[in-house]
């Protein structure tokens, strides 16, 4: 499997890198039925919404190939994650490609518009990094790398290739811009460290920190930029992402930095009119780790207001958000 690509098939089964094992672990795990497919997206084997988009368009073709209806697999995959919305944009992608063909040609077809799904996400984030370096690439105090902070990850484990946030941070290293990143540790589920992996084996330098230091760093003007990626951009802008990326938008906004939501296409519901719409996965507590008998709650994603965002890098260039509903194709 290319080292920098999270899925791969040979047309009988799909082959992951397991993100729950990392960074201790670079192991993968082979999916070759609807559940298998199912239980990677809901345990988070696979996780960020491009890349859950893809392992659910393959998921619907290892259904079809074990006999399973089309319906009923698009209703298994649809139940994984409620936020990232191109999980849905995925299914009904191949519900569109697959619905009035002939029984025999469905599995055929479904490789097909999975590849297809595949292959697109990857090439729209290779745009975003080219398009998001325009941002990045500004005059500034000469003495000091760029300095750019980032939640969560979306690198390209969370894709299917490139990345989305750290796309433009990949495009800068390669053009000889120096540039440090701020990666945020991402409670309760340490998505930074995925982050920090990434960069590291990247040669990018990086300094991992405590989500709560993120407003300090600002203050002390220690942040030319933040980028992060996208579960859901709503028509008006709004944007659900990992919990704790409002936090950085607010305190973004009092400091001046600017805030750059990095997605491509896939990741705007043009049906969802207003952030307040967009569904929220509330995770196990157990994962935030506390004694039993503590009452915990954990929603995995906020919802950053459009006026908090300074513009979105998507595969067809820089939009702002008042814009982006002309991006409606
Ligand atoms: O719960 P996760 O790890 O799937 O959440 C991932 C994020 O919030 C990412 O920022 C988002 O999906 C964009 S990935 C390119």
């Amino acid at each position: 499997m290319d080292p920098l690509r999270t899925i791969a098939e040979d047309g009988a089964a799909v082959l992951v890198l397991d993100q729950t094992r990392l960074p201790a672990d670079e192991a993968h795990v082979r999916l070759g039925t609807l559940a298998e497919a199912a239980h990677a997206i809901r345990s988070m084997q696979v996780r960020g919404a491009p890349l859950i988009g893809a392992t659910a368009a393959y998921g619907v073709a290892l259904a079809l190939a074990e006999g399973r209806s089309l319906e009923e697999s698009l209703a298994v995959l649809a139940a994984t994650r409620p936020t990232a919305v191109n999980l849905h944009w995925a299914l009904e992608r191949m519900r569109r490609a697959l619905s009035g063909l002939p029984e025999g040609g469905l599995t055929t077809a479904a490789w097909r518009e999975a590849r297809a799904i595949a292959a697109e996400d990857a090439a729209a984030n290779a745009a975003i990094g080219r398009h998001g370096l325009a941002l990045l690439d500004r005059p500034r105090d000469g003495r000091r790398p760029l300095q750019v902070m980032t939640h969560c990850n979306a690198g390209w484990l969370a894709t299917v290739a490139h990345g989305t946030a750290l796309a433009p941070i990949y495009a800068a290293k390669d053009s000889g811009l120096p540039v440090h990143v701020w990666v945020s540790e991402t409670r309760p589920r340490n998505q930074g460290l995925l982050t920090a992996w990434e960069l590291a084996r990247a040669g990018i330098t990086h300094t991992l920190v405590a989500d709560n230091a993120a407003g300090l760093l600002m203050m002390q003007g220690r942040v030319d930029c933040v980028i992060v990626g996208a579960d859901r951009i709503a028509a008006n802008g709004d944007t659900a992402n990992k919990v704790g990326t409002y936090l950085k938008a607010l305190a973004a906004k009092a400091h001046g930095v600017p805030f750059y939501v990095a997605a491509p296409l896939s990741t705007v519901d043009f049906d969802c009119p207003a952030g307040d719409r967009i569904p929220i996965e509330e995770r196990d507590g157990a994962e935030l780790g506390a004694p039993p008998g503590v009452p915990v709650g954990n929603p995995a994603f906020d919802v950053t207001p459009a006026a908090l965002i300074a513009a979105f890098v998507t595969e067809r260039g820089i939009i702002s958000p008042s814009h982006l509903f002309r991006a409606k194709s």
